[in-house]
């Protein structure tokens, strides 16, 4: 298989490969990421999405390496965020003729960042076609997928997608296309891009997912990662699993611990919810980014949520995650809140609380240590272990989660 950039004869990627980051706004990105953009040639000529600012004259230079500049009539603008949009500028310096083809709410957030006093835009709406040629881009909208001004990009002719942020992954690669890079690895980048920058939005992916399976889409090009054309189809169905909040039979134990007690009871509670058939996590905050913790939860079933007290409250860490995966907003989840104190109560406390407010069932009462866990608690630890166990197995079959090829 070739490390082709063509998706189809006339479109091809022209994007970046940014290799070295490591922190997309706070997103761990271990893989490093790219910023996709495309050319579609016809009778008239269109690019999809620009790159971030550093990059744009890599994205520059591969358009002149497949086209005359001068024959770029439109530059479409499918989402304002500036790792997609802050490319503009320079773009439009050498694309004069160009047209900029967005909704109004995009156009107004463009010139909220940039000064566009000097850009033709072409402003569309929803369900719009503009015809290039032989083929055409039909634009739709996509609100809080995962910007107000979303939208996506099809070309009806090749059952192809430009689908913006959605279906996109932070991973680095030479090679543009699912079929050329290992599936795990993507469907797992995948997983994890949806958990830390789609998830708060799943109820309107659910919708647009919906929209696209009565929609021939044969090929995916996402605005991060790699090309779906191969399994186009599994992308979907993981969607289906992670927007609809269809959670697999997995219990997760989160915990932070200040002089080990907790983390004793995060590990009877882990060697309890050891079930057959139960993926079982133990993820210690103390050593694991937000990003890999929003991950494992996605679709983890159930969560053991520990603290140790500190100041008759959560330690920091478990704090901060509270907060991340408050934002995150996951939902049908059960769970229960555990930890040590000393003389003053309050941590394991405030996570119950938390757990709560973010409208999780929380399945037991919170399970506490006084200064070290006992052998009678650390049975409780093991017997609440098992019970998340049957939760998660009882939860996952009720929701009908989709087995992936990747599982
Ligand atoms: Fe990749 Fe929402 O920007």
């Amino acid at each position: 298989m070739s490390s082709s950039t063509t998706l189809k004869p006339g479109i091809d990627w022209v994007g970046f490969v940014d290799w070295n980051v490591r922190d997309f706004h706070g997103y761990s990105t271990d893989r490093g990421a790219t910023y996709n953009a495309y050319l579609v040639q016809d009778e008239q000529t269109a690019v999809i999405d620009t790159v971030k600012a550093p990059f744009v004259g890599h994205l520059i230079r591969n358009l002149a390496a497949k086209t005359d500049l001068a024959k770029i009539s439109y530059v479409v603008c499918n989402h304002a965020e500036p790792d997609h949009s802050s490319g503009f500028p320079a773009l439009m310096q050498v694309l004069p003729q160009a047209q900029v083809v967005c909704n109004a709410k995009c156009k107004a957030v463009l010139a909220e960042y940039y000064d566009t006093g000097a850009w033709t835009f072409k402003v569309v709406s929803n369900g719009e076609t503009l015809r290039l040629g032989r083929r055409s881009l039909t634009f739709v909208d996509t609100p809080m997928v995962h910007w107000p001004e979303s939208m996506v990009s099809y070309v009806a002719e090749d059952k192809l997608l430009f689908s913006m942020d959605a279906f996109g992954q932070h991973v680095s690669s030479s090679q543009r296309f699912d079929d050329e890079n290992s599936l795990c690895t993507i469907m797992e980048e995948a997983r994890i891009y949806f958990a830390n920058i789609v998830a708060p939005y799943a109820a309107r992916v659910v919708k647009t997912v919906e929209e696209l399976a009565g929609t021939p889409v044969e090929m995916i090009a996402p605005s991060h990662g790699v090309i779906w054309r191969r399994h186009a189809a599994e992308i979907l169905k993981a969607y289906r699993n992670w927007s609809q909040c269809k959670p697999k039979a997995k219990v997760v134990v989160v915990y932070d611990t200040m002089w080990g007690s907790t983390g004793k009871m995060a590990e009877a509670i882990y060697e309890g919810a050891c079930q057959p058939g139960v993926e079982v996590k133990i993820v210690s905050l103390r050593d694991t980014t937000l990003t890999r913790v929003a991950t494992e939860i996605l679709d983890g079933a159930a969560v053991a949520f520990g603290s140790a007290t500190l100041n008759q409250g959560m330690l920091p860490t478990v704090a901060a995650a509270v907060n991340y995966l408050t934002g995150l907003r996951f939902s049908n989840r059960v769970g229960f809140a555990f930890g040590s104190y000393g003389w003053g109560k309050g941590g394991p406390e405030a996570v119950d609380e938390a757990l709560k407010a973010m409208k999780w069932e929380v399945v037991r009462e919170v399970l506490k240590a006084k200064f070290k866990p006992k052998e009678a608690c650390l049975a409780e630890c093991r017997e609440a272990g098992g019970l998340l166990a049957e939760k998660a197995l009882a939860m996952a079959a009720a929701a009908g989660y989709e087995p992936l090829v990747t599982d």
